[in-house]
């Protein structure tokens, strides 16, 4: 019997996300077809298919199971998402969502917005941010382009995505107060089929050993043996590190792998500690 079931994956046809959730899909081993203008595309092997659409309709799509999920950014998730359920978070295209007026003015904080008009394609959250800072003010909602709005006297200030700044700057803008940070996740559709969620937990395990290559390097060093105590002691590695004796019988060389996060402090110790000849490669997939 054969199985046609496939996870029908929703991501942004054009913009922020598009470029990091197509990588993502390629570093997690997926190939398809991504012409240019397509609106669908099938996974050569994989069971999954490709929705190509505008983000802020994809939790839409994803709640009523036109697709089962989708990546969007956490902000498009809390404005426009009802009955959906966040599935991963993805840690890329983090941006922030901020209240921003023109530059000129000195700002001497919320008040600013006290019955002042704000454009703003996300109504909801910035609705809710004013009631809990008890501010009062005419949300005008705007689809795009909400940058240029104080510039034709539609609004005095604009809430919006900030990635670089280059848009508010180019626009007179400037941020002055943050309402919330994004970054990108998978949101599910809640009523999956079983055969759906199976097909969901092997795309999000090739995921998951992406992600933690990207936040591991493996590392090769030198140390006389004298020293070799220490220097483990220094490296946590995945059980412990591998050692292989060098022509040298006073020396060894040191396999092992470690964290993004504590590399350059680890380097350090291990130099101080005797290591030497230290080659760092990255690691393109890592299964525990
Ligand atoms: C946001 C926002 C700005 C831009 C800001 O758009 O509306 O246009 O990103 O980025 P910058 O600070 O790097 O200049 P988004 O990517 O959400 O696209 P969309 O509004 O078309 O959905
Ligand atoms: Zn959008």
């Amino acid at each position: 019997m054969t199985n046609n079931t496939v996870l029908r994956l929703a991501i942004q046809r054009k913009g922020r996300l598009s470029e990091d959730s197509l990588s993502l899909i390629k570093e997690s081993g997926i190939k398809f077809n991504n012409g240019s203008g397509k609106l669908k595309s099938k996974a050569r092997n994989f069971p999954i298919e490709f929705l190509f659409l505008r983000d802020d309709d994809i939790p839409d799509y994803v709640a009523d199971g036109v697709a089962d999920i989708g990546i969007v950014g956490e902000n498009v998730a809390l404005e426009k998402g009802k009955n959906i359920d966040e599935v991963k978070r993805l840690g890329f295209s983090k941006c922030r969502l901020s209240l921003a007026i023109p530059k000129e003015i000195e700002y001497k904080g919320l008040e600013y917005f006290q019955n002042a008009s704000i454009a703003t394609s996300y109504p909801k959250i910035l609705q809710d941010f004013l009631s809990r800072k008890k501010i009062t003010a005419n949300i005008h909602e705007i689809s795009g382009s909400v940058e240029i709005a104080p510039s034709i006297g539609l609004a005095s200030a604009v809430c919006d995505i900030v990635s670089s700044g280059s848009t508010l700057m180019s626009n007179g803008l400037k941020e002055v107060e943050e309402i919330l940070n994004s970054e990108a996740i998978i949101i599910g559709n809640q009523n999956m089929s079983d055969e759906k969620k199976s097909i969901l937990d092997k795309l999000l395990f090739r995921i998951e050993s992406v992600q933690k290559g990207k936040n591991n390097k493996y590392i090769l060093l030198n140390a006389p043996n004298d020293k070799l105590e220490k220097i483990i002691e220094l490296l946590p590695g995945m059980r412990s590190p591998t050692i292989v004796p060098l022509a040298n019988k006073k020396w060894s060389s040191i396999h092992s792998v470690i964290n993004e996060d504590e590399f350059w402090d680890v380097i350090e110790k291990l130099r101080n500690a005797g290591a030497e000849g230290i080659l760092v490669v990255p690691i393109e997939k890592m299964i525990l």
